[in-house]
């Protein structure tokens, strides 16, 4: 009798050990250690950037000027011109015609006692940080021996907050860049930078720009640490760039044309960005690509990452839900030749046309691209004859590049099954699937892959996101109930990763003031950075992704919503490490018994590294980020078996020593 209370306090312990209340009768697991199935791909999991939601321009392109080369459409937008006095034609817009990507500057003619003073208003004002140094620089033009040039940072209400004096040498008909380094007095998100210029003299601007010093790795006109340094955190596989949408453009003229990014910044030549008016009640007029950062800027971050970089190319189609302006067959050789040149100017000897041009930026090491996109979110079977062609010549020249290709925009459908069908009969090396969904459709399709065929084409899951119908805090629809349900079938691509090699969650970044798309990654305002519950679960998937995969059962199936639990298990062969990932995305807390099969014997610690919040809505803020943040603790481990009682709604990761 004393035997067995003793017996039936032990096994209490252990339940408790795991945690809270058992809330019913364990689900049994079985791990198979010993039968790994597959090796999971380097690739798995990355990050999806596109310049929408002020991603680039007004995010992580660090330039606080808006409109620095006056080439908007309204030429001084952002910028605001006091005179004194006022004299008509003292300040005019003009153009160089020789400088056909940026042609406009802007032309100050001041008498003796007047003075002109432009203030930039920034991307919904400037980010300014007290104690931090500032870079100004701009391209000027003049005759005039003497002119100064007072650069001032301003608080909302124009008071001065950091200042310094340029002097402008003349410059015999030439153009030169001036340049100041000014340090900030105090912190202000919505800060201004204005420039005044005393006379007598006449003086022509350009390139007017403002950088922090603090960028990412200290580069000058580089990116916002913060917002880089939360993807570098992430450990992202690869980095798909320029999108997205953005790579199809409104129309053929709006596409991304990765050639007019490179080089000179003075000479890229700066379109308007379709998410400016894409959504009407989201418009944001003073959207546009300037392309300060460029394709060469993200192949450096992706080398930043350690990531693979993943160029998507224009396939001589514009967006099929705006213009669907089609390039006829004949006339595709120019986009393709754009395919053909970026390998070059990524991977190609410094001797080759494209590969100096990258050496000439700076960076004479070819960059190592090994994949490619071929269209966004294009389809019909205009797209697949398309995509035919271009597989053909870069396969032709680049063999080992591997080539992704577009199933549209939805994960089933007619639209989908045409492409699929298309693209494995040209044996296309990845399958880019998009799946915009509500929670819901991510709990029930967390066994999608399971039976997809085995051969043939990979899956890339190149854009996802669970659209929750309610918001959370600030309104945000990146609440915990999408986290959770995007973490139940991440776990089956996991289990799937055999097929399924590369996958992203989109769009990535999203300025709080800026953005025509919600729900995103990671949430800026001008100071501050945050990652979502999303975020948190991407990067515990990527950061504990593990080398092979082994199966894990219950009652001999994958665990994929049985009383609403998820998991997949992979074995990291350097730590030599299992790892569950296990998702309740139900209420109720629920049980399991795991035993590993094919360890000789368990070790009496496991580490358990848990996202969960008992709210649905809850998510995580500005003034709040770690509302939904990992916890780590122990878990003891008895008896060959771990126990586990898995909180309601939580995305469990446990890690066992083998
Ligand atoms: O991620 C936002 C948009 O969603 C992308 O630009 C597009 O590919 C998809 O429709």
């Amino acid at each position: 009798m004393k035997n067995m209370y003793r017996t039936a306090l032990l096994v209490a312990c252990v339940f408790i050990e795991s945690v809270g209340v058992w809330a019913q009768q364990p689900h049994t697991l079985t791990v198979a250690v010993n039968k790994p199935t597959a090796t999971i791909q380097t690739t798995m999991w990355g990050v999806f950037f596109e310049d929408i939601n002020l991603g680039a321009d007004g995010g992580i392109y660090a330039e606080l000027v808006k409109n620095r080369s006056f080439e908007f459409s309204k030429p001084l937008m952002g910028w605001k011109a006091e005179q004194q006095p006022f004299r008509e034609g003292a300040l005019l817009v003009l153009n160089r015609p020789e400088q056909t990507n940026n042609p406009r500057f802007v032309r100050l003619t001041l008498q003796a006692g007047s003075s002109i003073t432009l203030t930039n208003e920034g991307f919904r004002g400037m980010g300014l940080k007290a104690g931090l140094q500032y870079h100004f620089s701009c391209m000027y033009r003049t005759e005039a021996a003497g002119l100064r040039l007072k650069v001032n940072l301003l608080n909302p209400n124009g008071e001065t907050i950091g200042s310094t004096t340029a002097q402008a040498a003349e410059t015999r008909g030439g153009w030169q860049t001036l340049k100041a380094t000014l340090t900030c007095q105090a912190t202000d998100a919505k800060g201004k930078m204005s420039i005044t210029i005393e006379g007598p003299g006449t003086i022509d601007l350009d390139m007017i720009s403002l950088f922090p010093a603090d960028t990412w790795k200290g580069r000058p006109g580089g990116m916002r640490a913060d917002m880089v340094q939360l993807l570098a955190d992430m450990k992202p596989a690869f980095i798909r760039f320029p999108g997205g949408c953005i790579a199809e453009g409104f129309d053929l003229n709006n596409r991304y044309q990765w050639k007019k990014t490179i080089g000179p910044i003075e000479e890229r030549q700066l379109i308007i960005n379709r998410w400016n008016f894409e959504f009407p009640h989201r418009a944001a007029p003073d959207y546009f690509q300037t392309f300060g950062l460029g394709f060469f800027e993200y192949f450096q971050l992706a080398e930043d990452l350690g990531a693979e970089p993943l160029p998507i190319l224009n396939c001589g189609m514009a967006c099929q839900f705006n213009s669907a302006e089609l390039v006829a067959v004949k006339d595709l050789d120019p986009y393709i030749q754009d395919a053909l040149d970026l390998v070059e100017f990524a991977n190609g000897d410094i001797t080759t046309p494209w590969g100096k041009k990258r050496a000439d930026m700076g960076h004479p090491a070819p960059f190592g691209l090994k994949l490619l996109g071929v269209g966004n979110e294009n389809w019909g079977p205009q797209y697949l004859e398309r995509f035919e062609l271009f597989q053909k010549a870069i396969k032709a020249k680049y063999p080992n590049i591997k080539l992704v290709g577009s199933s549209g925009t939805d994960p089933n459908g007619e639209r989908y099954e045409l492409l699929n069908k298309g693209l494995r009969a040209l044996n296309t090396d990845f399958i880019d699937e998009h799946y915009y969904r509500k929670p819901e459709w991510f709990l029930q399709h967390a066994a999608r892959y399971d039976t997809f065929p085995r051969t043939g084409s990979k899956i890339f899951a190149g854009e996802y996101a669970a659209h929750a119908d309610k918001t959370g805090p600030a309104n945000l629809r990146n609440n915990w109930q999408a986290a959770l349900a995007e973490a139940a079938f991440l776990t089956g691509l996991e289990r799937n990763a055999d097929i399924v090699h590369m996958a992203s969650y989109a769009p990535l970044f999203a300025h709080i003031e800026g953005w025509q798309w919600n729900p995103d990654l990671i949430w800026v305002d001008n100071l501050r950075s945050f990652g979502t519950p999303s975020y948190q679960v991407q990067k515990l998937f990527s950061l504990h992704k593990g080398h092979k995969i082994v199966p894990l059962l219950h009652n001999g199936a994958p665990l994929a919503g049985q009383d609403s639990l998820y998991a997949s298990a992979v074995i990291d062969t350097v730590a030599n490490e299992l790892l569950i990932k296990l998702v309740n995305a139900g209420a109720q807390p629920q049980s399991v018994s795991l035993a590993p099969q094919g360890l000789k014997k368990l070790p009496k610690e496991a580490s358990l590294l848990m996202l969960q919040h008992p709210d649905l809505m809850a998510a995580n803020t500005f003034e709040a980020p770690q509302t939904i943040a990992p916890k780590t603790s122990t878990l003891i481990l008895r008896a060959k078996q771990l126990k586990y009682n898995a909180p309601g709604y939580s995305v469990n990761m446990i890690r066992i020593k083998m």
